[in-house]
């Protein structure tokens, strides 16, 4: 690849309808890998005078066009378009063109358009890889219908899959067979999928709501459809789901999901035939962890909830992504909740389904704030509408999906569960079959509960995490209590020199006032008459820059439980005491503010063990900390799920972040020697929850058992920090003795990390013991991309040697993520190394992936993007680093963009 075109920044005001609708279009394919030939033919009518015929196509050879029959000479494509001036210039008139095209799958190791992986061929067409396939109006907002019929050789590619319903196949004289697709519904190009090769499928047929009967179909490779079970069984879940929750039903008479093993994301909603990262459909209680169910169901869930928000209506302009990602995320955050609530609810009573519950919204809250806010405090800030992008596909990112989810759950806080569904019903109700944009989701939600939500819509048009400072004051003679907040957000990545005048959010404020006895104040604001049954939760509308909130009835000064359930994606800042952490921990009749209590408790500690350490003092553990978790270990009427999310360290990476000068070294030192000490004390504890904690009989992955091997694992962890030999036997015999994944990576991961003995042993088994299973190898190598270090042995260099392993390749994602990505952002301490090995590192292989995949090696990019933070030394190299690879000659579109935004 070489490019060494100049950047083209798309903005969003720029966005023209197109001049040209698409009636229909018949796709002929003849699949051959160094030589795919694809017919064209569209049914096309002019929509719009005076512009000219524009088609996007990219590596394609042009063998022949022709506009109603009529052949077209000299047409010759500039670029990536091709022009076709042999048009009808009136508007409302119709024609039909067609062209044949070549492109070589086997040779695009870019994963996108049409490739060839382990011999099958895939595509994958989001955002614009379908002009990869064929020329066309590559853009969501030209939607058709297509009728697709494939063609290829029967003894290679038995199976032959594209969307919709099968409505012919028949044998070819020459050994090739042939399949006709039709999908009867409109779809944008990039919901367009094939799929051809050695598969085998496992089936279910199920009913819907209105009982009709649709097939559901699993297709992977013969050796793995053993590990396809819970695939299947997420997507039933799904399905009914869908429908008791939103009263959305499956369209189509057959549905297919489809995996294959060289992927560039997580999964793909092409409609009726989704397309998967092996990742997130195979699993067995072998080879898979609770991790991996739960994300499979978690994926399963969210590309099958695309079919309506995403498919039925889809996005008007890539601008408008999260429209559907933000919206989708949300929803499968939603099924995950509910399904974990389910079986909580079945093992135990309605505080398990709540705090089953509450374990999801803190791991996804986990996730927004270890990636989306540093993305949101650096160089590639952008609002959940972006407003400009130069390669679409950096912006598939946790602030377009995570915060994009937030911001869809903010106006089911605002308008209740019942207003929620109403403005999704009027949403479908007005675009069913439409192209639309977020403003369009805005209004109706709006309009189906009559509120002005026009506030609501900078959440989409301002980047950056906002800061609310509290402030409250106890009135004893008037008996009130009031609450002052303040709301800033300063201008991030290309907002700086913008000139934007940022404005005050629509913040959903859910707060909750806890007594000296640990219990909920009924809340009433001043001016409100006395209600017979108050609320001890309320969502505060929080709307200027500075407000105030006077509760009455207050006697004594109350301790506030702030941003309940986490009720908005910003940063609270509230001068609470330990005390009144540790009494919140406690008491918090809002599990997530428990989770939440804890969290500021550790971080605090730890920050100050942070500086300790820069001063060359022995770091000291806060025993108000210890005591506190020792509590939380010990209380079997905790949920095991919440006692193991209560026990989770704040990330390296999230530390880094709350310091403004980041020092990745002593900040693993701290977290560390925290680890180490409470193991120290806490041992008794964690022992007997590691005792009590086993589970019996078969395999589940459901969430109560998983909830005990979290909490198992974790104390084993713990544990094993202590380098007691009693820790090292446990964690020696469980991994000898494991029945399922879980158990043995927990088992693998302590003995790893803490340098155990057994540790090279066990590492060489479990490579012979899973040596054919892809998916167990990327385990095999992230493990120890992760690992600390140990005197004399950096992790840089074990990375290296593993990089000469026979099992490598940088051409397969999953495997490059699974050694170099989890080294460059999974291991921070060894990453940002003093020497500035590991920027050297990653300055090569972003090179080296860039020629394969820009996608992929524009993720890996990202890696530096918060490089301005930290100390002196490391910055410096950073910087150093990016330059070397901006100045390299021929960088893809991708990578290009995120340097370029990295350094500017
Ligand atoms: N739309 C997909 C999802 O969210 C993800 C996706 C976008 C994707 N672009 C992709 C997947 C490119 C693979 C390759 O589910
Ligand atoms: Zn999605």
């Amino acid at each position: 690849m070489l490019r060494t075109d100049t950047a083209v920044t798309i903005y969003r005001k720029d966005y023209t309808a197109p001049a040209f609708r698409i009636d229909e279009v018949a796709l002929e394919i003849d699949l051959v890998p160094e030589r795919t030939r694809v017919v064209n033919r569209m049914r096309m009518t002019r929509t719009d005078a005076g512009k000219p015929l524009v088609l996007a196509g990219e590596g394609l050879e042009l063998a022949g066009a022709t506009v109603d029959g009529k052949a077209l000479s000299g047409l010759q494509a500039s670029g990536d378009t091709l022009t076709i001036d042999a048009v009808p210039a009136d508007v409302g008139a119709s024609f039909t063109l067609e062209l044949t095209t070549y492109c070589n799958p086997a040779a695009n190791s870019s994963l996108m358009g049409l490739y060839v992986s382990n011999g099958n061929f895939f595509t994958q067409c989001e955002a614009e890889g379908f002009r990869k396939i064929t020329y066309f109006l590559d853009r969501p907002d030209v939607m058709t219908v297509y009728t697709v019929t494939l063609r290829a050789s029967k003894a290679d590619y038995p199976v032959l899959l594209s969307n919709g319903n099968l409505v012919a196949e028949r044998d070819l004289p020459d050994g090739r067979h042939e399949a006709v697709w039709h999908d009867p519904f409109k779809k944008p190009s990039y919901l367009f999928a094939l799929v051809a090769g050695k598969l085998e499928c496992i089936e279910e047929r199920i009913q819907s709501a209105s009982g009709k009967e649709k097939l559901l179909q699993v297709w992977v490779e013969a050796q793995d459809l053993g590990k396809t079970r819970h695939a299947m069984d997420s997507l039933i879940h799904s399905i009914h789901w869908d429908e008791r929750r939103f009263g959305l039903e499956l369209d189509l008479d057959r549905f297919m999901i489809v995996a294959v093993g060289d992927f560039n994301m997580g999964a793909m909603e092409n409609k009726g035939l989704n397309i998967f990262n092996t990742k997130y459909v195979l699993a067995n209680a072998e080879t898979a962890t609770d991790v991996d169910f739960a994300n499979i169901e978690s994926v399963v869930g969210h590309e099958y909830f695309h079919n309506w928000t995403g498919n039925r209506v889809t996005c008007r302009d890539w601008f408008q992504l999260s429209l559907k990602e933000g919206l989708t995320v949300f929803r499968d955050q939603e099924f995950s909740a509910d399904m974990a609530a389910q079986a909580a609810a079945q093992a135990g009573n309605e505080a398990a389904a709540a705090s089953a519950r509450a374990v999801k919204r803190i791991e996804d809250v986990r996730v927004l704030r270890q990636a989306q806010f540093p993305e949101d405090a650096g160089p590639m800030a952008h609002p959940v509408r972006p407003d400009s992008y130069e390669e679409i596909n950096n912006f598939y990112t946790v602030t377009v999906y995570e915060k994009g989810a937030e911001v869809v759950r903010m106006y089911q806080t605002l308008l209740g569960r019942d207003g929620f569904r109403k403005g999704m019903d009027l949403y479908f109700q007005r675009h069913d079959g439409h192209a639309v944009t977020c403003d369009d989701f805005r209004a109706a939600m709006a309009d189906a509960n009559g509120r002005d939500l026009t506030q609501f819509g900078r959440w989409y048009s301002q980047a950056g995490t906002p800061v609310v400072a509290v402030e409250g004051h106890h009135d004893a003679a008037t008996h009130t209590y009031t609450l002052t907040l303040r709301q800033r957000c300063e201008p991030v990545g290309i907002e700086v020199n913008s000139g934007i005048q940022k404005q005050p959010f629509h913040i959903p404020f859910a707060i909750g006032l806890i007594d000296k006895n640990g219990r909920d104040l009924p809340l009433r604001l001043r001016g409100e008459a006395a209600s017979p049954s108050p609320v001890t939760t309320r969502v505060l509308d929080f709307t200027e820059t500075k407000q105030t909130f006077v509760f009455e009835d207050v006697a004594e000064a109350p301790l506030p439980s702030l941003l309940r359930n986490f009720s908005a994606p910003v940063i609270v800042e509230y001068g609470y005491t330990t005390e009144q952490l540790t009494f919140q921990l406690a008491h918090d009749s809002d599990p997530f503010n428990r989770w939440e209590a804890g969290q500021r408790l550790a971080t605090d500690t730890l920050l100050r063990m942070v500086t300790d350490i820069q001063h060359g003092h022995a770091p000291a553990v806060d025993p108000a900390l210890v005591e506190a978790l020792r509590a939380v270990v010990a209380d079997t009427s905790l949920d095991p799920a919440f006692r193991e999310q209560m026990l989770i360290l704040p990330a390296e990476s999230y530390l880094a972040e709350r310091m403004d000068v980041a020092d990745p070294a002593a900040i693993h030192t701290a977290r560390r020697t925290l680890r180490r000490t409470l193991a120290e004390k806490l041992n008794a504890e964690l022992l007997r929850a590691y005792h009590y904690n086993q589970t019996e009989g078969p395999y589940s992955p459901d969430a109560v058992s998983a909830g005990k091997r979290a909490l198992k694992n974790i104390a084993l962890g713990y544990l094993v920090e202590t380098e007691a030999s009693e820790a090292l036997a446990l964690a020696e015999q469980q991994y000898a003795g494991a029945t399922n994944m879980t158990d043995r990576m927990g088992a693998l991961s302590a003995m790893v990390n803490s340098y155990a003995p057994g540790r090279e042993a066990a590492l060489a088994d479990f490579y012979t013991r899973f040596a054919d299973d892809a998916l167990v190898i990327d385990k095999w190598f992230s493990l120890q991309a992760m690992q600390p270090g140990a005197a004399g042995k950096p992790t840089l260099a074990t990375v290296r040697a593993l990089m000469a392993h026979p099992a490598f390749t940088l051409r397969n994602p999953n495997r490059a993520r699974s050694l170099i990505f989890s080294f460059c952002s999974g291991n921070p301490a060894q990453f940002h190394a003093a020497d500035g090995s590991g920027y050297a590192f990653w300055a090569e292989q972003v090179l080296a992936l860039d020629a394969i995949n820009p996608q992929v090696s524009a993720r890996l990019a990202r890696a530096l993007d918060r490089w301005r933070k930290y100390v002196p030394t490391l910055r410096d190299a950073m910087q150093d680093a990016l330059k070397r690879v901006a100045a390299h000659p021929s960088l893809s579109r991708d990578v290009r963009e995120i340097v370029g935004k990295a350094l500017a």
